[in-house]
């Protein structure tokens, strides 16, 4: 189950962070990584009922790599934590799966009550450096939060949102299908169209070429071919 859980963990990183270069280096330099291990074991003493013993664990992960997990989060799979340093999770925050956070990230309460308090995170969600999602709100699916945003209100699946406090931008996000931009910020997705376009002017200049070069007097053509 562990065991899994890493060799997963380890793809994820390899495959979303640009710069993970080798398993070794995701599993000796990514905090993020370190943080989950250690939340995964403070988590299971919390649920246990041995509340102290998760707090402590948990405050050693933060110690150690400078992100502060409660140990009563629900983490789904496949959470990244880019960098990490300054991330804070309160005891009532929920993520779902392949949510993709980077430092200085807060999901934080607005309440000192008892209970539900923190956000709850969707799948696929990307929340941007500095962000903090405050309350007890809901982060729908595939939704991307802007650096330093600070969101207070619930935000639809699919919709980005940014500033203070966060307002949607009038744009879905152009995320293709089974591709992930670690940046929140589809760059290659705008590039297709040019890209295909001027695949089918190199194919237009060619034909016209091979017209041109059927056009041309002989001995041009012979000229050439001496050449
Ligand atoms: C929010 C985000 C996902 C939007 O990306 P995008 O879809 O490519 O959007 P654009 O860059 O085209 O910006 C769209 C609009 O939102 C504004 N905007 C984008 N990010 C913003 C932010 N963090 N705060 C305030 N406004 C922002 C832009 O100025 C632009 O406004 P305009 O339409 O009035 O000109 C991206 O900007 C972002 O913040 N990603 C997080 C990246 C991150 O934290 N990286 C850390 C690496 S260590």
């Amino acid at each position: 189950m562990a065991s899994m859980f890493l060799r997963e963990s380890i793809r994820t990183y390899r495959e979303r962070d640009p710069a993970a270069r080798s398993i070794l280096e995701v599993l000796l330099c990514y905090p993020g990584l370190h943080a989950l291990m250690w939340h995964r074991l403070a988590h299971a003493l919390w649920t246990a009922g041995l509340k102290l013993p998760g707090r402590l664990i948990a405050h050693l992960s933060r110690w150690l790599t400078g992100i502060e997990i409660h140990p009563g989060a629900r983490i789904g799979r496949r959470l990244i934590i880019d960098h990490g340093m300054g991330v804070v999770i309160g005891e009532t925050a929920e993520i779902g799966d392949d949510v993709y956070l980077y430092h200085q990230v807060t999901l934080g309460g607005t309440s000192s009550l008892r209970g539900k308090r923190h956000p709850t995170v969707g799948n696929n969600v990307i929340i941007g450096a500095g962000a903090k999602v405050l309350g007890a709100i809901s982060i729908g699916d595939g939704a991307r939060i802007g650096a330093n945003a600070v969101v207070i209100q619930a935000v639809p699946n699919g919709t980005t949102v940014v500033g203070i406090p966060a307002r949607p931008i009038d744009r879905a996000p152009a995320q293709r299908e089974g591709k992930f931009d670690a940046y929140g910020t589809p760059l290659e997705a705008a590039l297709d169209p040019l890209i295909r376009d001027v695949e089918t002017l190199r194919a237009e200049l060619a034909e016209l070429e091979c017209r041109v070069a059927r056009l041309a007097p002989r001995e041009y053509r012979q000229d050439e071919a001496a050449d």
